[in-house]
């Protein structure tokens, strides 16, 4: 009797493994029967993963060079795409963009984003589609951005009375900190009429904490790539996110209880939250890309101070030095828009775009895509592409200025150039930060000079995170150059 229970528990666990191999075996070769992009080969189970580094976009494009633009590989066990050259970016995000119209769920986006109800990484569907088009009405589309102008320049004329008085004591500033400030109260001001930053109180050092804790925890998560392991936790990041989710969700629930407080103070001038409120829905959004492409444009240009001089004079030709920048000035400016294109091609805040994932299998150039694949653009490997660009690392605007390039715009129709993306889901906030940017920009350079601290070296050095940092923060000294009644 015994014996025919081992006999049958036998039996039963050889069946058991034999199916599996069965279905595993047969899933490989399904799949790789298929003509799938070239790729580097991985590792079972954690593909690639151990040989990113802490550079992947640095890494994928050296395997890019080698494998060519549209390349297969395994972050984890998840099935990868990454198109590293024009050309490819367009198959994905013009021809198979219908395809590619939802983003993978990562855990961040799940115990951060409110189940990934946040407009970045909501499924494609009615609710997206009413999240993008209340955001472009009312916050960062065309029409929309006129509305907000006098709130940008409030904020940035704060600014630069506050550089003006690290200048006037000869102190180094750190510019990253003032230019996140200026615009998170940018996007506050819209989104809640209140300046997150407006005082040094206890709520909003609560905040910055919060948002850089955020920074930290939402990188690059093993339970993305390997999701069978997820739920082991490995390094805590889950249990670190819950906690910062109550955080959040107790500072969001007062600051709505207050707004809905005063709501009909506002019923002349709704703000973002009070029409997502009416519409059933909230929203926040992420404002550290357009703070380090700035940072990185003045680190350019006190690399190369006759770069900072010809913007200087070209803007004083425009506006003189009896008054501050404005926005109407921008479209007068070519040289310093020719800056901030070169600083997207460069510097770009998202070297690897935002991830979609495929909603089925697909074919593209006579290759097969698996369904739920992810995509990723290598921004960073295009706009260094010595195929497309002359002397590809060196930082020189005038390259923007005459011949095919001056043609070149930043709304993901110009695949050589697409630091916001492109598609249905191209960056909603791109219209705001390229005016952002080339605004704040030009105030910087045209109200002060910069100059490194004596014996400060500039060090270039990137930081692979939610955006590409620079390693060392920025730090300079400024001297006044408009007429003095302009800073009070
Ligand atoms: C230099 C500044 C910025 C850069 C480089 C940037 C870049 C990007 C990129 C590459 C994407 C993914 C596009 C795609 O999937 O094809 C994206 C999406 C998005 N960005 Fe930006 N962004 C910037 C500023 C902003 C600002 C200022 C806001 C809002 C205030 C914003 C809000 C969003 C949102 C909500 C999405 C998701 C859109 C969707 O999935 O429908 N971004 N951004």
């Amino acid at each position: 009797m015994n014996y025919d229970l081992f006999l049958l528990r036998d039996i039963g666990i050889s069946l058991f493994i034999f199916l599996i191999s069965y279905f595993s075996i047969g899933l490989i070769f399904k799949v790789t029967s298929k003509n799938l992009p070239p790729g580097p080969k991985g590792w079972p189970i954690l593909g690639v993963l151990p040989h990113l580094g802490t550079m992947p976009h640095v890494t994928l494009a050296n395997m890019a060079k080698k494998f060519g633009p549209i390349m297969y590989l395994k972050m984890g066990t998840c099935d990868t795409i990454v198109a590293s050259s024009p050309n490819a970016a367009r198959a994905f995000l013009k021809t198979l963009d219908h395809n590619f119209l939802n983003r993978p769920t990562i855990i961040g986006a799940t115990h951060l984003g409110y189940n990934s109800q946040d407009l970045v990484f909501a499924k494609y569907g009615p609710k997206w589609k009413l999240l993008r088009k209340l955001t472009t009405l009312h916050m960062l589309g065309g029409k929309a951005l006129q509305n907000w102008s006098n709130v940008r320049e409030k904020e940035v004329k704060n600014m630069v009375r506050s550089i003006h008085e690290f200048g006037i004591k000869c102190e180094p500033i750190e510019i990253g900190d003032l230019l996140s400030c200026a615009i998170t109260n940018m996007v506050s001001e819209v989104v809640l009429s209140k300046r997150i930053f407006a005082n040094k109180g206890q709520e909003s050092k609560e905040f910055k904490e919060m948002v850089v804790e955020f920074m930290t925890i939402s990188g690059v998560n093993i339970g993305d790539f390997i999701p069978f392991i997820g739920w082991m936790d490995l390094g805590g990041v889950v249990s670190k996110m819950k906690c910062l989710h109550k955080k959040f969700d107790v500072f969001l629930t007062k600051m709505i209880e207050d707004h809905v407080k005063c709501a009909h103070e506002r019923k002349e001038k709704p703000n973002f939250l009070d029409i997502l409120m009416a519409n059933g829905d909230d929203d926040d959004f992420g404002t550290d890309t357009s703070s380090s492409i700035i940072e990185w444009a003045l680190a350019e240009m006190l690399r190369n101070p006759h770069i900072l001089l010809r913007a200087q004079k070209e803007i004083d030709q425009v506006v003189g030095k009896g008054r501050m920048l404005v926005e109407s000035d921008l479209q007068k400016l070519p040289y310093l828009q020719a800056i901030c294109k070169e600083t997207y091609r460069l510097h770009p805040s998202t070297p690897l775009s935002v991830p979609r994932v495929s909603n089925k299998a697909c074919q593209i150039n006579g290759y097969y895509i698996p369904k739920d694949t992810r995509f990723n653009v290598n921004i960073w490997a295009i706009g260094r592409d010595p195929d497309i660009w002359a002397n590809p690392l060196e930082f020189n605007p005038e390259r923007f200025l005459s011949g095919k390039n001056a043609r070149i715009d930043l709304n993901g129709v110009d695949f050589e150039l697409i630091p916001f993306g492109a598609g249905r889901r191209i960056c909603v906030g791109y219209r705001m930060a390229i005016v952002v940017i080339e605004y704040i920009l030009g105030t910087l350079v045209h109200s002060f000079d910069w100059k490194l601290p004596i014996g400060v070296e500039l060090n270039m050095d990137e930081a692979f995170g939610l955006t590409l940092q620079k390693a060392v923060p920025l730090s300079a000294m400024v001297i006044p150059r408009l007429v003095s009644n302009v800073y009070v």
